[in-house]
């Protein structure tokens, strides 16, 4: 084993990883998000291969249970569970009994009375994940939680940012928008602070967070300033669904003050890449010429390092379970 070889920098077997669920970034360290991004570049090579598959969830029941909306993130750990093999079932909370009002821990009881193998979650309140995690028997996944992680997110940003910057440590990355509600800024927040970069966050004062401080990230209400010498620059979603009232003035007000465009982009460092978790409110918080620019977006290959990074998140928790010699 070399200093460059990947495996160096993290204990072997269950001791990269001895965490039972993926809850949230909050808490891993900082060799036990790079195991996972290592993990998951040997899925990026196996997407994109004509024969995209691996049999080692074979046997194995995947359920997504998914009480909000959601395309990418979804459909990405469906595509992630079948490529590994896995039986991959989705239940929509629409058409579940969560409409007749069975609490969610009867829910979770029920997934579990099904020997679920893996289950993961979106549900549109803070710490509805890990009450789940509590009841069931299996790995629980956080597919986003009210406004609070969204772990696989994050990870999929870092292995795009990492894919296309280097490392991490050496960047300054600036998020701007919607941060008080984005479960996706306050996972990326800790994920990147975590592993050393300089991370600043912009937007309307209303919606920046508090505890900025805490985080080690620094607030900014003026966009243009945020924007000096920025390596990333990550555009979030105004979140109108998680907004008790109004927030901001206007869609128009907030797309002048707050929305990426070409004279703005122009004030990051040279070759900024340009993020967004998706989806895009086309000509609110970005323009459609750099969020279509594959030069200067990386908004399609976050979509692409989303599947890898849920495949390696599937197949590294549920390692335990399987019986997989040093994480048994
Ligand atoms: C995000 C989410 O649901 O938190 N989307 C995603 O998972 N890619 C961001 C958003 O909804 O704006």
């Amino acid at each position: 084993m070399t200093a460059s070889d990947p495996a160096s920098r993290y204990p072997q077997g269950s001791a990269a990883f001895p965490h039972a669920n993926l809850l949230g970034i909050a808490r891993l360290q900082p060799w036990e998000i790079l195991f996972l991004l290592d993990e998951a570049e040997q899925w990026v090579a196996m997407n994109r291969k004509a024969a995209k598959h691996d049999d080692r969830l074979a046997g194995l029941t995947l359920i997504n249970a998914f009480f909000e909306n959601s395309t990418r993130t979804l459909l990405s750990f469906e595509i992630a569970g079948k490529r590994l093999g896995a039986d991959v079932v989705n239940m929509h909370a629409a058409q579940s009994s969560v409409k007749k009002g069975e609490t969610l821990i009867d829910t979770a009881v029920t997934l579990n009375a099904m020997r679920a193998d893996a289950i993961v979650i979106r549900h549109a309140s803070s710490g509805a994940v890990q009450l789940i995690a509590d009841k069931v028997d299996c790995p629980v996944l956080n597919a986003g939680d009210g406004s609070h992680e969204h772990p696989t997110q994050a990870l999929l940003d870092a292995l795009t940012i990492r894919r296309r910057k280097g490392d991490i440590a050496a960047l300054r990355v600036t998020i701007c928008g919607d941060v008080l509600h984005s479960r996706v800024a306050r996972s990326n927040m800790i994920c990147l602070g975590t592993l050393g970069a300089e991370v600043r966050v912009a937007g309307p004062p209303a919606l920046l967070p508090p505890g900025l401080d805490a985080l080690n990230v620094a607030g900014f209400t003026d966009f243009d300033a945020a924007l000096d010498g920025a390596d990333v620059v990550m555009m979030l979603r105004l979140q109108n669904e998680r907004m008790a009232g109004p927030f901001i003035p206007s869609a128009r007000e907030y797309a002048h003050l707050y929305g990426l465009d070409e004279r703005r982009l122009a004030l990051a460092a040279p070759g900024a890449l340009v993020m967004h978790p998706g989806p895009m409110n086309r000509g609110v918080e970005i323009v459609s010429t750099i969020a279509d620019d594959p030069e200067r977006s990386a908004i399609t290959e976050q979509v692409e390092m989303g599947v890898a990074v849920r495949m390696a998140c599937l197949d590294v928790l549920t390692r335990r379970g399987r019986g997989v010699e040093g994480w048994a």
